[in-house]
């Protein structure tokens, strides 16, 4: 289901939630390009865009982690990198059997409510952090 952004998924970083607003519409892109029948073309540019959008929200992140001594770094990158490697088997997939309305489900379950989950159980962990180290400044 295409969710919309709100603003419960906000962890108080305006920068960080303005890139998490950007995924979300990289997601839903990539969802109606493999929906589309005619789009050969743009399921291919909306995975390369959907990659490159999450490699450098995913430095920027990890950026603002190293910024902040966040103690999990390691483990937000090995989940990151998790992200990658699932990202292409569905590239793989979609090359080998073509788009369909599963693969455009496994799409947004991978890339919408992945997110979304991810803010929830992962990204709000390094805001807290970042902003107790404020609170102790
Ligand atoms: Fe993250």
């Amino acid at each position: 289901m295409l969710r919309d952004w709100s603003d419960v998924y906000s962890v108080g970083i305006p920068e960080i939630d303005e890139q998490h607003q950007g995924f979300f519409a990289a997601s839903h892109r990539l969802y109606e390009q493999i929906l589309d029948r005619d789009a050969k073309q743009g399921v291919q540019e909306a995975l390369a865009f959907m990659r490159h959008y999450a490699d450098s929200h995913f430095q920027a992140e990890e950026a603002f982690m190293r910024q902040h001594d966040y103690p999990a770094l390691k483990a937000h990158q090995a989940l990151h990198a998790a992200f990658f490697a699932r990202l292409d088997a569905l590239a793989e997939d979609l090359a080998t059997f073509g788009p369909s309305p599963d693969l455009a489900d496994r799409a947004l379950d991978l890339t919408q409510d992945w997110l979304v989950e991810h803010i929830a159980d992962e990204d709000v962990l390094y805001a807290l952090h970042a902003r107790s180290q404020t609170a102790d400044a």
